[in-house]
């Protein structure tokens, strides 16, 4: 029998830290031919997980460009991913989440009439220029998509509104909390290990992490400006930013933030540092998705830096609320966590309604049976 091969595309550091459980995965299977393509619409953001979780992709196309504008990646990953589609002929592609990669991989695909199978499918903000371009992706690669692979009901229900089959579409849950467990199972990093013992135990570490492309502008310097008064009322806090490479992002965060005391800005951190410092800190202020699926986890709760969320699970659950980019409510909501024991504790404690740490397992186990 021809070995079935399988093609694994991703390009940003999220999908591969979504991506890297189920390549760990496929390669317990002797019977499967796994290759492993980055579009490295990321560069070092994607270097660090692959190191971390020791993963050496076939195929590198290395796009990254700086200030990189939609249509120019689109169009360079469009291009290469049909090369290298023309040449490879993989049975399967399998894509993960919402970037420009996987929305550009997805439409190469299509044009190839190669079978898509999507990973953390049937995410719906229901507004589809927030997250922009994001939500216009995901709704492009669901139609193009043959495995559905759908974290939550409430994923699996979006799906089935627009009319997909309920045959194609999996209940998963989502490999990001299969990640998590794999790098929790690992030392603390010494990084985490020497921050911990400088800060005093009756500090109150926020985390923050943003990068969201609606954001940026006037809503990201508000975002700055909220949390600069946090700080500035509430002496116990310690603010930890590691701040996203791109530029957009890193000129409002230092020309407001830098020099503030009790507000640490540092260089985006691999993944499993950033594990162990949501782990370290009280709350958390965040625009990503993958923070809102993990903190709950770890029991730390999320106030979450954007006007919707495709993952209205957290908020249901009681695990994260919207604070969008509006200053008053960012300060309004974390001094409440803060002063607040019976809200904390309600947020702190709620169940993680994003997975087992048994998708990537489910994942695969489908992809060999097909
Ligand atoms: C991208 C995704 C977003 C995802 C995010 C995770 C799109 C449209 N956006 O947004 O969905 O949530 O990744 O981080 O696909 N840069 C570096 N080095 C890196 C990474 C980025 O220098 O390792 C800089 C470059 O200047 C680059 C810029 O950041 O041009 C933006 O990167 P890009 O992938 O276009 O957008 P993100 O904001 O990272």
């Amino acid at each position: 029998m021809r070995m079935k091969k399988i093609m694994i595309v991703f390009g940003t550091r999220p999908e591969a830290i979504k991506m890297a459980p189920i390549i760990l995965e496929l390669k317990k299977y002797a019977a499967v031919d796994v290759k492993i393509c980055v579009t490295a619409q990321h560069r070092e953001m994607l270097d660090q997980v692959l190191k971390l979780f020791e993963i050496k992709p076939d195929i590198d196309l290395n796009l990254m460009k700086h200030n990189q504008t939609l249509p120019d990646l689109t169009s360079n990953v469009l291009l290469k991913m049909d090369e290298i589609l023309k040449k490879e002929r993989p049975d399967v592609i399998l894509i993960q989440g919402d970037t420009t990669t996987v929305m550009a991989t997805a439409l190469a695909a299509f044009y190839n009439n190669i079978i898509v199978g999507h990973v953390e499918a049937g995410l719906r903000s229901f507004n589809i220029k927030s997250p922009f371009p994001e939500e216009f992706n995901r709704r492009v690669v669901s139609l193009i998509t043959k495995y559905h692979f759908a974290p939550t009901m409430r994923a699996k229900e979006n799906l089935l509104k627009e009319g997909v089959n309920e045959e194609n579409i999996y209940l998963t849950g989502n490999t990001v909390i299969d990640s998590l467990y794999y790098i929790l199972k690992k030392p603390v990093p010494d990084y985490v290990k020497q921050l911990k013992n400088k800060i005093s135990k009756d500090s109150k570490i926020i985390l923050v992490t943003a990068h969201r492309r609606e954001n940026f502008g006037e809503r990201f310097f508000n975002i700055c400006r909220g949390i600069k008064k946090v700080v500035e009322r509430n002496k116990e806090v310690i603010v930890l930013y590691p701040v996203h490479y791109n530029p957009n992002v890193r000129e409002p965060v230092y020309s407001i933030l830098k020099g503030i005391d009790r507000v640490l800005l540092i260089e985006p951190v691999e993944y499993d540092v950033l594990v162990h410092l949501i782990n370290l800190s009280y709350l958390i202020l965040t625009d990503s998705g993958g923070i809102q699926e993990e903190a709950p986890s770890l029991g730390k709760p999320v106030l979450v830096l954007r006007t919707e969320t495709e993952r209205p699970e957290g908020i249901e659950a009681g695990t994260a609320k919207l604070v969008g980019p509006y200053e008053d409510k960012i300060i309004d909501e974390t001094e409440r966590l803060l002063h607040d024991n019976v809200e904390y504790n309600r947020m702190a404690k709620a169940i993680n309604p994003y997975g087992d740490g048994k998708a990537s397992k489910r994942i695969v186990s489908i992809l060999i049976d097909e």
